[in-house]
């Protein structure tokens, strides 16, 4: 399976800006075992689509409905999605489950009807800072992991990937650090273990959190990081696609 570098844009970009560096990261990007995937605000994906069509960068959103069809106000139709090229969706974001209340009810809602629609689902995860501190990392893990992934099967291991963002590390957060790659790999090994068992086959756990240029090899080597998501860092075009392209590649 390929790394996944995914660039989470969040409500950072106009569409004007979203459209250039679009089109920057379409001239640079090469084709490599690394699968990158941006995902813009959902005002911008009609515009970015046609920009990276054809190049090996993706689609991606945000967020994703709970429901295929229907009553649901503000919500975007599965189908919707799709016809902008959208082929990944994120789902479960810290941000969304600490400003917008999601739970992990919601969130399981929002896999299976993803997965009804063939997206490929990036679920977030992470413990916050006092979990942290309390040692409670993998209780809390293993919780969500059972909630978030109750009654889902996948078909093919690319459906579904888990991305592990502690919420400390995540780039806004306050005196916020990335996680050090050896402590990443050791949680998602955990993660891994604890998904398998509960989908029945292996998926990829991909790291998020404060992840630079810098930094970003020193967790792709490891052997339980299988890509990364990416704020910040992502808004810049040299530094996502130095990540993307990998060494000696720039
Ligand atoms: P960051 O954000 O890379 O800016 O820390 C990651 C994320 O929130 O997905």
């Amino acid at each position: 399976m390929k790394e996944l570098i995914v660039g989470n844009w969040k409500m950072n970009l106009t569409i004007k800006e979203g459209l250039k560096l679009a089109s920057q990261l379409s001239k640079k990007i090469i084709t490599t075992k690394r699968q990158a995937v941006i995902c813009p605000d959902l005002a911008s994906l009609a515009f970015i689509g046609p920009v990276i069509k054809g190049t090996n960068i993706e689609l991606g959103a945000q967020d994703a409905a709970p429901l295929d069809q229907g009553a649901a106000t503000g919500e975007v139709l599965p189908d919707n999605l799709r016809s902008l090229g959208v082929q990944y969706v994120i789902v479960g974001h810290s941000e969304r489950r600490q400003q917008l209340g999601e739970t992990a009810t919601l969130i399981n809602a929002k896999i299976k009807t993803a997965l009804r629609h063939n997206f490929q689902v990036i679920v977030c995860m992470g413990e916050s800072l006092a979990d942290k501190k309390a040692q409670r990392t993998e209780v809390y893990l293993a919780a969500q992991l059972r909630q978030v992934l109750k009654g889902i099967t996948i078909k093919k291991a690319t459906d579904l990937a888990i991305a592990y963002e502690p919420v400390w590390a995540i780039s806004t957060s306050k005196q916020a650090h990335p996680s050090s790659p050896e402590e990443a790999d050791s949680t998602q090994a955990f993660i891994k273990k604890k998904a398998r068992q509960i989908l029945g086959r292996e998926v990829r756990v991909l790291y998020g959190g404060s992840v630079k240029v810098s930094n970003a090899e020193l967790f792709l080597e490891k052997k339980h990081i299988d890509g990364l998501l990416i704020g910040a860092t992502s808004l810049e075009a040299a530094d996502f696609t130095a990540i993307v392209n990998g060494k000696n590649k720039k």
